[in-house]
């Protein structure tokens, strides 16, 4: 049985992860405040606030086949290291696609170069600090986990869902639409996710992988989320022109349009993911993920507040402006 400690494990991703670990036979310790939520069912829990001294003292003296951080604070992640390393035969790193340079450069594989982590402030930055500290501390024992957008129920984030959730909401209505046929999106579902590091970390993989979906055109990503929906409206599609001009955002946040990238950024949904597949990482289809997406907005309710996209008032308001 291998004995695994996950730094989180109470949130979305973290708790996935330590759920699948769980149902893996191994025994599983999570480490944290517990403010974002419990543990799963079968792991230990271990209560500490990772800015304290004595955050590690627990499980600092016990030898852990793997060790999962999932925080990129770099405070947080140099002081497990500095508690843990000795103690960890496996690391694994869950950093993210936001540590590359450029964004222009489609099919660019893990080599691509990374950010100058000047500013840790900016996550991304934030995130090239902790793997280099890692990397220090660790080297060939650690994994580097850099997912693209992660998908599925219990994101926070309220990105991918928007889309099956507004074309639930509207129905017969029209849905504003940016022009999608040339844009690419590229997801992985949290469960893939999670399945992948639990399986990475038993194979003993180390080194970094994009761990992120195949890439597919935003329009049959739309085309899809519409048909999950049941959607039998218009979808009005708007150039990006227009929706700068109305102050609609691209990607992500309050007023925005999830998933529209900026041409010149086309390339964050466009990474290349030869390395996850070649190491055995499987993906569901987009669809199952699609519909559990949906499941969960219906959960939380189609019109509620988001963190990302527009409520529907703002976003029948843009449609009425749109010239006839
Ligand atoms: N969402 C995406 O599309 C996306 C894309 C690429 C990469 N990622 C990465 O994927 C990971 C997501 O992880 P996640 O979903 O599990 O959520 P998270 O919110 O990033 O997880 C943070 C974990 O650390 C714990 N924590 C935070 N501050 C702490 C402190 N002071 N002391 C102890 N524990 C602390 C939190 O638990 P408590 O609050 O209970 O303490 C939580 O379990 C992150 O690394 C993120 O950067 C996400």
């Amino acid at each position: 049985m291998r004995k695994i400690l996950v730094l989180g494990g109470t949130a979305w991703l973290g708790s996935e992860i330590a759920r699948q670990l769980v149902a893996n036979g191994d025994a599983v310790t999570c480490l944290a405040r517990g403010d974002s939520g419990g543990s799963p069912i079968g792991a230990a829990f271990v209560q500490a606030d990772r800015y304290s001294p004595d955050a590690y003292a627990a499980v600092a003296d016990q030898s852990w086949d793997d060790v999962v951080e999932l925080s990129y604070e770099p405070v947080l992640v140099r002081g497990a290291i500095d508690a843990l390393a000795e103690k960890a035969k496996h690391w694994t790193l869950v950093s993210s696609v936001s540590v590359y340079a450029s964004n222009s450069d489609a099919g660019a594989d893990e080599s691509a170069p990374l950010l100058d982590p000047a500013d840790l402030d900016d996550y991304g930055q934030a995130k090239v600090a902790a793997e280099q500290a890692s990397l220090e501390a660790l080297g060939r024992r650690l994994l580097v986990i850099r997912p693209g957008l992660i998908a599925g129920p219990g994101d926070g984030s309220d990105r991918f869902g928007y889309w099956v959730g507004r074309f639930a909401l509207a129905q017969d209505g029209p849905v504003l639409s940016p022009v999608a046929e040339s844009r690419a999106v590229q997801v992985i579902d949290v469960e893939d996710l999670a399945a992948f590091i639990v399986k990475a970390g038993e194979d003993d993989l180390t080194g970094v992988i994009n761990a992120t979906g195949d890439h597919h055109a935003l329009a049959d990503v739309l085309a899809l989320a519409a048909e999950v929906a049941g959607f039998a409206g218009d979808r009005m599609v708007v150039a990006d022109e227009w929706l700068l001009r109305h102050d609609v955002h691209y990607w992500a946040g309050p007023r925005s349009l999830p998933l529209w990238l900026p041409e010149a950024d086309a390339a964050f949904a466009q990474r290349n993911n030869a390395a996850f597949h070649a190491a055995g990482g499987g993906l569901q289809d987009l669809r199952r993920t699609m519909q559990r997406c949906l499941d969960f907005e219906r959960r939380l309710g189609l019109d509620r507040e988001r963190r990302s996209g527009l409520s529907r008032a703002e976003e029948l308001n843009l449609l009425d402006q749109l010239p006839r």
